[in-house]
């Protein structure tokens, strides 16, 4: 491909780059470029059935210009140089497409994207590389650091506990390569941050390392990679009717609005469709748990994590929720003792890693008497699990799209699921 091509996109496909036809025929990946404009292309890479490429805008109607200073080589926010309601449709168009390709639904019931607080501002957690005494966010398409002075999307609480992170490295020597990353996760409202330290690989701790850590810790809570944690170091993370508590490092939604709001889809949900009993599958530290007990209903619940799990029964002792049926496992087995157990449960709620929940479905269908609900960051592998379980008798009812990342090409998926009445 010469590097001059000139095309308008068509539409933009999974991983959030544009989509267009090159002269010849062949699809061209296009980072940097939405549907309707009009690019010329710099080529990346040439894979033979496709290209790879860069693109130089021509003419785009729905563009503004990013606040943020590394906008432009930053990693984090790809959809950043878009307006926010062309970021939704085409997260819309990016699930609808994923629903009819991959999944087989040409017509997915009620869908709608569902949206909820600020646009800026939201990510309660950042993942940040560290690179001695610098510290930021991988650059797009390769591992260069981009430094971070402060990150739009990151939340108030987030940024300060940047700010403290930067002025504690830029004391003293210079910190040495043995820490990776370093998350930052703050409750919103909370002045206090949690630092997560990954060691780089085979790396000791240095003395200037120690200082470091000492020196956060003083404020707030430090913890590194593999060391035992301590029941002090849990966040409160609230919901609403009650609260969940998180131990470091594990996983927590980043956009406490939006997961407020899909929060209520499931209590909500469950509570008109009259469903009294549930199984909460990769259930972390009872994002969903913890309001449907409050809720009155009673359920079970499968994670892979020991500290969610330790985290999730805490909280439920502290608020008087009944949680004892919450077990640290893998969902294949679990789900799978469960159903040759012959458990069946009102509303079982699925909620997987990115790479969805193959493996387990068969095990997951047994177990639903009524109600299953999908939720999932991967639009592919969620349509794929979506057609496995309609190919196993139950019906779709309505899907919806949350815009948990905005500025971002991700999102955040949901599933109804009813099983079909006998004729
Ligand atoms: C997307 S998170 C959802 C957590 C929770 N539902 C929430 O909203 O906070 C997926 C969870 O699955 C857990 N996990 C990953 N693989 C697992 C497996 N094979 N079995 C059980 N849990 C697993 C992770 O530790 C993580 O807590």
């Amino acid at each position: 491909m010469k590097n001059d091509v000139e095309l308008i996109v068509e539409k933009v496909v999974p991983g959030g780059r544009g989509f267009g036809r090159l002269p010849d025929g062949r699809p061209a990946m296009i980072s940097g470029a939405f549907p309707g404009e009009r690019v010329r292309l710099r080529l990346v890479r040439d894979r033979k059935s496709y290209v790879e490429a860069e693109a130089e805008l021509l003419e785009g109607e729905r563009r503004v210009t990013p606040g943020c200073p590394v906008a432009a080589t930053c990693g984090g926010c790809d959809w950043i140089p878009l307006e926010l309601e062309a970021q939704r449709e085409h997260k819309l168009e990016l699930l609808r497409e994923a629903l009819r390709r991959t999944g087989g639904f040409d017509e997915p019931p009620g869908l709608r994207i569902v949206t909820a607080g600020e646009p800026w501002g939201y990510r309660t957690r950042i993942r940040l590389q560290l690179r001695g005494g610098k510290v930021g966010f991988h650059a797009a398409g390769s591992h260069d650091l981009v430094e971070i002075e402060e990150c739009l999307v990151s939340a108030p609480e987030v940024g300060a506990a940047l700010s403290r992170l930067r002025r504690a490295l830029g004391r003293g020597t210079p910190l040495g390569d043995e820490f990776a990353s370093v998350e930052i996760r703050c409750a919103p409202g909370s002045s206090r941050a949690t630092y997560f330290f990954a060691r780089a690989r085979g790396r000791a701790l240095s003395a200037r390392g120690r200082a470091l850590l000492a020196e956060l810790g003083r404020e707030d809570v430090v913890v590194v990679e593999g060391e035992p944690g301590t029941e002090a170091e849990l966040e409160r993370f609230e919901l609403g009717e009650c609260y969940l508590l998180a131990a470091p490092g594990t996983f927590t939604q980043v956009n406490w609005a939006v997961n407020r709001a899909l929060v209520r889809e499931i209590v909500e949900g469950a509570r008109r469709r009259g469903a009294r009993s549930f199984a909460d599958l990769y259930c972390g530290s009872g994002n969903f748990s913890l309001p449907l007990l409050a809720a009155g209903l009673t359920g079970k619940g499968v994670e892979a994590s020991a500290p969610s799990i330790a985290a999730l029964r805490r909280a439920a002792t502290e608020q008087g929720i009944e949680a004892a049926s919450f077990e640290v496992g893998r969902v294949t087995e679990v789900a799978r003792r469960w159903a040759r157990a012959g458990e069946r449960f009102e509303l079982v709620i699925v909620d997987p890693p990115r790479a969805g929940a193959k493996d387990a479905l068969e095990a997951i269908e047994r177990l639903t008497a009524g109600t299953l609900v999908m939720v999932s960051c991967d639009p592919v592998t969620f349509a794929r699990d979506l057609r496995a379980l309609t190919g196993r008798g139950l019906v779709l009812e309505e899907v919806l799209a949350f815009d948990m990342f905005p500025q971002t090409h991700h999102v955040e998926c949901v599933a109804w699921l009813r099983r079909a009445q006998a004729a």
